[in-house]
């Protein structure tokens, strides 16, 4: 049998052209959170399936979780998502820990789905969350955090968008306006989630499914109809919401945040898992190619109360590098990473210079320089062009009039200039490399 060379279905290799592109997006979103103060965690790649079956939902747990029985016959899953983690590991510190906690991962994850455009079975994911913030603050944070994600790539607002929502307004509109039962509730709510995929049509016929009665259809459409905060907050004084003045005060925060430009209220958007509790949000690409969400998240009050410890509120998102990464192609945004990154390609011409090529490249890399040799005497001909290929914009030349004078000659192969240094001038060989 001849074993295939390609990667398991839905999943990728990384070559390094591939690397770099990934560590970019990494050193953005490392960036963006550290200039929020958030601190990187990490946690296990296996948990025991239990810890999804508390609260993720139906479709992660039904479809795409990948489980197994291990050799000690327990039952565990490989990571679908990060947020239970995360929860598990706050909930053993939460007593002694000063709040609000701030918390950042990048973690592989891996769910069972059909691979597609900006879906994948192992993607990595930018997960940012708060936990035992002032209510709103938290959510306002979060969503700075990921706008400013967005900006430092040149991103604007024709660009991407955030659609908001609030769990606590769809909870009351269904259950104190709607007048449905909890199981009817949550059939809602999958029903919203599916909403902007299905045409009217089918919308129409899984909610009659739920709703028997014409008045609530009415009232579930004219929900849906509510596509503004200013229209939502309309209907909610109609109905006497008892937590409007708390939804405003949060709207007023919105609008004095970062994030406003981007920000707009979409009643479809109710998110698929099912711990969210509160303000849910989704980051979308306005560009046509791509329909899926680039990041999701939300405040879930109640995760950490499955470890039996006191409710401490969580809020935050999770942003994967695929649907990042079309975005930022898209919308040219994605620099050109084809070549590595390296300060010179230091060649010797004759055997002789091989111990000079060595050391002056340990002493070069003691300074902080990323160093290429070349391992074995290269001839001018072939330099240039080896260099080029390779992406270096610099070569270091030891030939014959270098060994005798210890020194080192050093072009920069687009502008053209060329110098000559003593191998322990350093600080001279820095500077004509770094202004390059
Ligand atoms: P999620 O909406 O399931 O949320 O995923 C968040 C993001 O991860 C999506 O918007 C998408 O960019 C990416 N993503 C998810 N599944 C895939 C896939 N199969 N292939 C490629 N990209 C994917 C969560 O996972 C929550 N735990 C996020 C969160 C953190 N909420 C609070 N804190």
């Amino acid at each position: 049998m001849t074993l295939s060379k390609k990667p398991y279905k839905g999943c990728r290799d990384f070559f390094p052209k591939e690397m770099r592109e990934r560590n970019f997006l990494f050193d953005a979103m490392k960036s963006a959170a550290e200039s929020f103060a958030y601190e990187p965690f990490d946690g296990p790649m296996v948990e025991e399936v239990e810890l999804y079956k508390a609260k993720s939902g139906e479709e992660l747990i039904n479809e795409q979780i990948y489980e197994f029985t291990d050799r000690g016959g327990r039952h565990v899953a490989i990571r679908p998502e990060m947020t239970p983690t995360v929860a598990r590991m706050v909930a053993q510190i939460a007593k002694q820990a000063s709040k609000p906690i701030r918390w950042y991962s990048i973690p592989n994850l891996m769910r069972y789905e059909k691979p597609q455009r900006g879906r994948l079975r192992e993607h990595w994911q930018f997960n940012v969350d708060i936990f035992g913030a002032p209510q709103y603050l938290g959510e306002i944070e979060v969503l700075s955090v990921v706008s400013q994600l967005m900006e430092s790539f040149g991103a604007d607002k024709e660009m991407f968008g955030i659609q908001i929502n609030d769990r606590e307004i769809v909870d009351f509109i269904f259950n104190e306006v709607i007048k449905v039962d909890a199981q009817k509730s949550y059939r809602l709510y999958k029903i919203i989630d599916k909403s902007k995929k299905v045409d009217r049509q089918a919308l129409e016929k899984m909610t009659s499914e739920v709703l028997e009665d014409a008045s609530q259809q009415k009232l579930f459409y004219s929900y849906l109809e509510l596509t503004s905060f200013e229209k939502l907050v309309t209907f909610l004084k109609e109905h006497s919401y008892p937590e409007l003045t708390a939804f405003e005060s949060f709207v007023q925060k919105l609008k004095n945040s970062q994030a406003w430009q981007y920000t707009e209220y979409d009643p479809a958007i109710v998110r698929g898992l099912d711990y969210y509790t509160g303000v849910v949000f989704e980051v979308f690409d306005k560009h046509p190619d791509n329909k899926r969400a680039i990041a999701g998240g939300g405040a879930y009050a109640n995760l950490l109360q499955i470890f039996n410890e006191p409710a401490l509120g969580g809020i935050g998102f999770g942003m994967g590098d695929v649907t990042l990464k079309d975005f930022l192609i898209s919308h040219n945004l994605m620099p050109k990473l084809d070549t590595a990154q390296n300060d010179v390609f230091l060649t010797y011409m004759d055997e002789q210079g091989e111990n000079l090529a060595m050391t002056t490249a340990h002493n070069l890399r003691k300074a902080g320089l990323k160093v290429e040799t070349n391992l074995g005497v290269m001839k001018f001909k072939k330099l240039f062009k080896t260099a080029e290929s390779k992406g270096h914009t610099n070569v270091a030349i030891i030939g014959e009039d270098e060994i005798k004078n210890s020194s080192v000659t050093l072009k920069n192969l687009q502008e053209r200039k060329q110098e000559t240094f003593s191998v322990d001038d350093i600080e001279s060989i820095t500077n004509f490399l770094k202004q390059g």
